[in-house]
Formats: structure tokens, C-alpha cells, sequence
């Protein structure tokens, strides 16, 4: 956590007032530019007035942080079903931190979130880990207003200085995570509906300016006491039922 004093986007007096803050969640495969994309929205937020934090999953930094951090680096072993629990978790443990947060006028933007969570696990194609079992224990998670699809093609992500060392960081694993994505996109339900893909193959600045196209409109809206209140995760419908 950063002290006061290294906050790089201290409380600001909001010029308007803001009913809440919005949350904006930014995904992709490795290497899409999530990260370089969070910090760019931020400073573009955090310039033109708005109250802003970057947060990121999984969060490294609690105890259960640390241990899906030695997961990652092949550091420890576990069950598939138990390290997708433990990210789980991970997100729950900040859950209402997040929620105080937004309520207070900040706007997060978030690095992955159960989305990463719910395909990178059934990227493994385990038959008890389906999609559905994945994403049941995320169920009433704060919903983001609005999330930021980088959608690039694993080919071109390896270009980008190549994969690290880290677990899932493959290219079978990352063809599959795509396909896992595009396929929540394709389904109908809470996921298509807040999801927007922004064709992130084309230079840094083009994909910023996209996404702000969008996130702009969203995080004024939201501040603005235009949307209703931050939503909840919910549960798939049944199928045929
Ligand atoms: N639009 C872009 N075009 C070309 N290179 C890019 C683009 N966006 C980011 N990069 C470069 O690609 C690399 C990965 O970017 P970044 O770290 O932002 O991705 P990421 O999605 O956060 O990756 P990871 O999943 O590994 O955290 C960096 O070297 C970055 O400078
Ligand atoms: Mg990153």
C-alpha cells in the first residue's frame, strides 16, 4: 500500500459534486497493454478533475496474495481447484474496500478481475472446472459499470518482448483464454452487456483514445448520479429454465 505521500492521485476537490465514483475494469490476455492502458486512463481522469485509484488482481500483497504469487512462479503446487478459490478470495478480500471507496467518490480502475479469473481456470479444460463452476463463487462481487476488452491476438501479444516465466503465461494457455473471452462476449447476460472491445493491435495512443471514448461518457455519468447504484455480480440464468 502507498503512503499518503506517494499517492500519485491525491483527494482533489471534485468540481461537481459526485454521487459515486464508477468502476472501470480493464482486461486481456498477457501482454495486451492492460497496464500501460490503467495508467494512462488514471492520469487522464485524475487531470481532468475526477478522483481516481488504480487497483489490480490478483493483489500480491495480502497473505493470500502471497500464496497464489508462488503458484504463479511454479514456487508451490496446488490443487486447480483450490488456486482458483484462493484468486477468488483474493477479490473478495477487497471487495468491500472497494465499495467504501467508490461510495467515497473515488473511480477505480482496475488491472483484471473475476473475468481473468473465471477463463484463465477453465482455460485448463479440467472436466470438474467448468466455466460455470469458476464463476459461481464470484457471484455478488461489486459488478463493474463497465468493462475495457483489449483484444489482441496472441500472436502479436508474443511480439510484444515475449511471455515471462509465470504459470499461464503459454501460447495453447493463451489461445484458449481468448476464445474463453470472446465466448462470455457472445453468450448474452451481464458479461456481454458491460463488456467493451477495444482492438488493442494498434498503437498506445490509438487504444487510449479509444477507451476514453467510452470510459469518459461512463465515469461522468456515473459521477453525475445518472446510473443507479454499483451493482452486484449475479447469477447465471438457467439454462432452458
Ligand atoms: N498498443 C501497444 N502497441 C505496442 N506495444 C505495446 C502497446 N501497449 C503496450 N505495449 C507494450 O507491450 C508490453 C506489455 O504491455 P503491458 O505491460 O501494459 O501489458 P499487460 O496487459 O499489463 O501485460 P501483463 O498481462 O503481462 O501484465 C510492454 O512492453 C508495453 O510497452
Ligand atoms: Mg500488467
Amino acid at each position: 500500500m502507498a503512503s499518503p505521500s506517494e499517492d500519485p492521485y491525491p483527494w482533489q476537490e471534485p468540481a461537481k459534486p459526485v454521487s459515486r465514483g464508477a468502476f472501470i475494469v480493464v482486461e486481456g490476455l498477457d501482454r495486451a497493454g492492460k497496464s500501460t492502458q490503467v495508467k494512462k486512463l488514471c492520469d487522464r481522469l485524475y487531470a481532468e478533475g475526477h478522483n481516481v485509484k488504480a487497483i489490480g488482481f490478483p493483489d500480491r500483497t495480502s497473505p493470500i496474495g502471497k500464496m497464489i504469487s508462488s503458484y504463479l512462479k511454479s514456487q508451490t503446487e496446488m490443487d486447480d481447484h483450490a488456486i482458483h478459490l484462493l484468486f477468488t478470495t483474493n477479490r473478495w478480500e477487497k471487495a468491500q474496500w472497494m465499495k467504501d471507496q467508490i461510495a467515497h467518490g473515488y473511480t477505480l480502475i482496475c488491472d483484471r478481475y473475476y473475468y481473468s479469473g473465471i477463463v484463465y481456470s477453465a482455460a485448463k479444460q479440467l472436466p470438474s472446472l467448468s466455466l460455470a463452476w469458476a464463476r459461481q463463487p464470484e457471484v455478488g462481487l461489486p459488478r463493474p459499470d463497465r468493462v475495457v476488452f483489449l483484444d489482441l491476438d496472441p500472436e502479436a501479444a508474443v511480439k510484444r518482448g515475449g511471455y515471462g516465466d509465470e504459470k499461464y503465461e503459454k501460447r495453447e494457455m493463451q489461445e484458449r483464454v481468448r476464445e474463453l473471452f470472446l465466448g462470455l462476449l457472445g453468450r448474452g447476460g451481464e458479461e456481454s452487456s458491460d463488456f467493451f472491445v477495444v482492438d488493442a493491435s494498434v498503437g498506445v495512443e490509438d487504444v487510449a483514445a479509444s477507451i476514453w471514448g467510452e470510459v469518459g461518457k461512463v465515469v461522468n455519468a456515473v459521477e453525475g448520479g445518472k446510473w443507479l447504484e454499483l451493482g452486484s455480480v449475479g447469477a447465471l440464468e438457467e439454462e432452458g429454465g
